[in-house]
């Protein structure tokens, strides 16, 4: 990917700041996570680590071995990342990689969730980064796709904002044709909900042999061919 737009927005002081009503979606965000304490969780898309932060929070509650492993192809966006989680004061329980999910070197087979929160619609390869998710999780694990708009709403805004002309941003699939590209997939969807402020998507890494459930058929998800690779790993 081209990282130049997400560098530019990770330079501005304001950089994806959260508006008032958007708090409430990341707290229900959260709580559909719950219960996190001692969880390992996989955040693709860190950006300046607003979820990383009570993530990392979350998931060390009661001094358990709850990790993020949280990555994000731009630099920019990890050095912020890296600060707000140092000055949260969990940098123990966060891993940062600079790296897309496509490129990521997670440690495969031993996450309970995979998360990607605002994230869906800047993927370079869906395909990939949903393979990298399965293995990424342990077999029941949780994928969960996240926004905190409908897909109408997201894409008017992304329009709106350069990122759709940036080439940094394609359509985002609706929840109902997402849910269906994931069992399409061999995924268990068990979650679907989508409202002009909020978008949710949860699936369970089937446990059985992933070959019974795969199909390379369902349409809709796109690619954009601009393939990431992990730069570094830099564990904080
Ligand atoms: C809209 S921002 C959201 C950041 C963060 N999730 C938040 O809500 O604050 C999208 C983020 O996705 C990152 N990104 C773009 N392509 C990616 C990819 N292939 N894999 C992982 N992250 C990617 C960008 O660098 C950017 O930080």
């Amino acid at each position: 990917m081209d990282t130049d737009f997400f560098e530019k927005m990770a330079a501005r002081p304001d950089a994806l700041a959260f508006r008032e009503a958007e708090r409430e979606g990341v707290r229900r965000v959260l709580s559909r996570l719950a219960p996190l304490a001692g969880a390992r969780v996989v955040e693709v898309g860190c950006g300046n680590g607003r979820l990383t932060v009570p993530l990392a929070e979350a998931v060390s509650e009661g001094g358990g071995a709850g990790r993020v492993w949280a990555l994000d192809p731009c630099g920019g966006m990890c050095g912020k990342c890296r600060e707000a989680v140092a000055a949260a004061g969990v940098e123990s329980a966060v891993c940062l990689e600079e790296a897309s999910a496509e490129g990521s070197r997670a440690p495969e087979g031993e996450w309970d969730a995979a998360v990607f929160f605002r994230v869906w619609p800047h993927l370079g390869d869906v395909e990939a980064a949903l393979e990298r998710a399965r293995r990424w999780l342990v077999p029941g694990g949780r994928l969960v796709v996240a926004n905190l708009q409908g897909s109408a709403e997201l894409d008017a805004m992304h329009a709106r904002c350069g990122a759709v002309s940036a080439g940094v941003s394609r359509r985002m699939p609706t929840a109902q044709e997402l849910a269906e590209w994931l069992e399409a997939r061999g995924w268990r969807v068990e979650a679907v909900r989508e409202a002009a402020d909020d978008y949710w998507v949860a699936a369970r890494r089937r446990t059985g042999t992933d070959a019974e459930n795969v199909s390379t058929n369902g349409a809709g998800c796109g690619r954009m061919d601009n393939g990431n690779h992990a730069k570094e790993i830099g564990v904080i």
